[in-house]
């Protein structure tokens, strides 16, 4: 697998980035794509849910938004095919899950699988799922970070394109260590989505190359 090739790449890059919560790591790719130079632009926020933090961010950049919500849907697969419906409407170069908290199903796969990423809380393998700094707490690692990877039909198991380190205090909770790793994801995240939109990337079985 493998991005398109440059030449044939137009920038800036089409983004579209899923949310569900504070938004903060969108506020931080919001941010880089106000530099031309950057080579991306939010293209659309999609959301599961209405009422967030996230929402608004977009809102006050200007940005297109949706919000679909799968209790409105037969079934999740229905709402998972109008999921990728909304957000193939705008043409994406990348899909970025960025606190995204819904697993992407078939028919989202399908049309996105060779373009979507995801950020995730601790360092995969380890801590998968939806409490990777409350996990890794938890199980008393000393050190921990952030994971920003392609998206496949695991959980949190697709090709790592990119990790950050945090070290793990004596005194942290949950919500201590998460902010620190936050801070450290949103600078991985919008170093990671400015290369692969610029330069393009590569995929060899578990090797995820930024050219
Ligand atoms: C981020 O730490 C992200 O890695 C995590 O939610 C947070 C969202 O913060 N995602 C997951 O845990 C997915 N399994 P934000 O809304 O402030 O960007």
């Amino acid at each position: 697998m493998s991005a398109p090739p440059i030449e044939e790449t137009a920038l800036p890059a089409r983004l579209a980035v899923l949310v569900s919560g504070a938004g903060t790591n969108l506020q931080a790719l919001l941010d880089a794509c106000a530099d031309p130079a950057y080579g991306a632009t939010v293209a659309v926020v999609g959301a599961d849910r209405d009422g967030i933090e996230a929402l608004v961010r977009a809102e006050r950049a200007g940005v297109p938004t949706f919000s679909l919500r799968v209790s409105d849907f037969p079934d999740r697969a229905a709402w998972d095919q109008a999921f990728a419906d909304e957000v193939a409407k705008y043409e994406p170069t990348l899909v970025v899950s960025a606190g995204f908290m819904k697993l992407a199903g078939a028919a989202f796969l399908d049309r996105f699988g060779d373009r979507y990423i995801n950020t995730h809380p601790a360092l995969l393998p380890s801590f998968p799922g939806m409490h990777g700094a409350r996990d890794a707490l938890d199980y008393g690692v000393k050190v921990t970070g952030c994971t920003v990877f392609i998206v496949d039909a695991g959980v949190d198991t697709g090709p790592i394109i990119g990790q950050a380190v945090v070290d793990v205090r004596d005194d942290d909770d949950e919500s201590s260590l998460h902010e620190r790793i936050k801070d450290v994801e949103r600078q991985l995240l919008v170093d990671v989505v400015g290369r692969m939109a610029r330069d393009g990337w590569q995929v060899s079985g578990r090797k995820v190359h930024l050219r």
